[in-house]
Formats: C-alpha cells, structure tokens, sequence
C-alpha cells in the first residue's frame, strides 16, 4: 500500500494525536545542570561568553542548587576554580579544595541533597598551565605525562568522595584513569561510588567558552594528545570498550549535537547508562543566535536536547538546564 491509501500526516492532525505518537520524552529529571563554584562569598560572576551563566561561591551555589532542585532537575556536574594554582593542581585534591567545600554544603542543605552531585575529576582547573595532566618535558618540548597524573585523578576522586559525591566524572582522557580511580574509592571504602566517565570526548573547538568559566585554558599547547580526535567514530567505541573493563558504571559522550551520530553508535553497541554533554560552545552559539534573533529560543533550546535523547542519550548535561525544566513545566500545565 501506498499513497493514497497511505498518508503520514493523518497521526499529525492534533496536539493529542502528536503527543500519541510521540517516540522520544524529555523529562527535567534526566537532565544534569553544570556549576562553577569559585572563591568567596556571595559572588556571582558572569561569563560573558556564556549568558545566564556564573561563577558561584559556595554560599550562591547552594541557593542555586535549591533552585535547581526545585524545578526538579536530576543533578548537579561541580568544576572548581582555585584560589591558587601550580603544576601538580594540588587544588582539585585537597581536603578542603573549592569543590569539596561546595560538596559538603550542598550535602547540608535538605533540598540540595537530593539532586545527584557528580565531581568533575580533572586537574586542568587547577594547573598553572591548564593541562588535564602533568606536564614533563620530552625529547621534542613537553609532554603530558600519563602515569604520573593517574594517582592525582585517583586522590582527586577520594577526595570527592569523602565530602559528600554520589558520582564521579573523570574527564581528563588519560589512559587507565578509570581502574586507578575505582582502586581508589574501593581502597577508602567507596566501593558503591559509581563512575560516570567521560569515555568519549573529542578534543573540540566547542569548549572555548567553558574555559573561560572554569579558567583552565592551557597555557601552551593544546589537547589533542589526550582527547580524540573528531574524525574518529572507531577510536570513541575502544574508548568505551576500554573503560567499561575498567570498571566505569555510565558514560558521557561529548561535545554532544556535532556528535549525535557518535552517541547513536554507542547506544546500538553498549548496554549501560550513557548521558550526551551538550557543552558551553553549543550553548553559546544557540544563545548568541537567540539574541540576534535569528532563532526561537524555547523551541530551539528543546529541539536540541530531544536530539540527543532520540540519539540514545538516557540524561544530558546541559547549561539550558533549569531553562528547559521551566518550559517541560509550562507544557505539562497547557
Ligand atoms: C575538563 C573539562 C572540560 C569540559 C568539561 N570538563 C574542558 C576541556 O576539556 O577543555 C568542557 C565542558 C564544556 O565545554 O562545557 N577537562
């Protein structure tokens, strides 16, 4: 049978029957809102590159993940900017670092504590010279060292963990980061901490402006070594591969809409949990084409997290996250 018998557009008729037929949801509680959690108290700095985004000290950041909580998004993704820095990013492990201040007061608000929060494990915020990894010098000018940086990522989630983190998110592409981070929650107790890791993550043009928020542009140099390159569908399946036998409990794939067929790939491939990283350059080029009003703000902004559920992604971190949870309110209440 075909046309006439055939016509598509009958199931298209109305809201309702639209609704209907609808194969792919979007829920606030899939999604996952990013903080920058920065020295003092009371600020909240603007990024200019990142409308409606801040740099929060701990005291603003708790009463935004009230906010948060109360629109109910899942989660929270914490990055830290140190009060200092220096080339081993002693900041992303210590005690009392910026993140882990920010854990332990969210895990004292009632409200706040209900959200999932996910660490961010990285040191390139709190390197003197912005690089995920510690740096040596090589037979042809540096080199970012792999083994050496293993222990710090792996004393940097312990640390997490001890203030209050219910995931860690290593997102430093080092090879073998993820055996040496689940050896050391298991050896400090936290064997049922699970591990989001950043298994595919492509060394993009489209975190520009994140390192403007989180202050962690390298120095010198770039991240090509440790992140993939964007060419490379194959190479993102062994990375996977390789971090799931190393123990990781869920996935990010990132950047997230110039990658879509990435995530639809490792959907078909691999069972477990997989999140989309929609990230700061994806919603700085939508935010800057709202402003020119070049774009619809509420229906591009929602067509561009169902693009990444419909490519397999379970939740999404994303900037446009309390945004959106405002307007799956709205909908849910016509
Ligand atoms: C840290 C990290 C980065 C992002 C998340 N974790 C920056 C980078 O790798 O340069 C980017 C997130 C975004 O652009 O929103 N390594």
């Amino acid at each position: 049978m075909a046309f006439p018998e055939i016509r598509m557009r009958r199931l298209r008729r109305s809201d309702s029957l639209r609704a209907l037929v609808r194969e792919t949801t979007l829920d606030a509680g899939d999604l996952i809102y990013p903080l920058f959690i920065c020295p003092g108290k009371g600020v909240r700095n603007p990024v200019s590159s990142m409308p409606g985004v801040f740099n929060l000290s701990v005291d603003e950041a708790v009463k935004e993940a009230e906010e948060v909580a109360a629109l109910g998004i899942g989660g929270l993704l914490l990055f830290g900017l140190p009060e200092s820095k220096d080339e081993r990013g002693t900041g992303a492990w210590e005690q009392d670092g910026i993140v882990q201040r920010a854990l332990r007061a969210l895990r004292d608000s009632a409200s706040a504590s209900k959200l999932v929060l996910i660490g961010d494990v990285c040191l390139c915020e709190y390197t003197s010279h912005g690089h995920c990894g510690i740096v040596v010098q090589g037979r042809s000018g540096f080199e970012i060292d792999n083994d050496s940086t293993l222990e710090l990522l792996a004393r940097t989630a312990v640390s997490q963990a001890r203030a209050g983190a219910d995931i860690i998110a290593p997102s430093d592409m080092m090879d073998g980061r993820v055996a040496a981070i689940r050896r050391g929650l298991d050896a400090d107790g936290f064997s049922i901490t699970p591990i989001l890791s950043y298994a595919s993550k492509f060394a993009s043009a489209f975190y520009g402006p994140f390192r403007e928020a989180a202050d962690s542009a390298p120095q010198f140099g770039d991240r090509r070594s440790y992140q993939m390159d964007g060419a490379n569908l194959r190479e993102a399946m062994r990375e996977i591969e390789l971090d799931m036998g190393e123990g990781a409990d869920m996935i990010l794939m990132k950047p997230a809409m110039p990658y879509l067929d990435v995530i639809r790939a490792a959907r078909d491939r691999f069972a477990l949990p997989m999140g989309a990283y929609q990230v700061s350059g994806e919603y700085s080029m939508l935010q800057a084409a709202f402003e020119k009003g070049w774009l619809e703000r509420d229906r591009a902004t929602l067509e561009s997290l169902v693009s990444m559920r419909r490519a397999g992604a379970d939740f999404i971190v994303t900037y446009f996250a309390k945004e959106a949870a405002r307007l799956l309110r709205e909908q849910a209440s016509r």
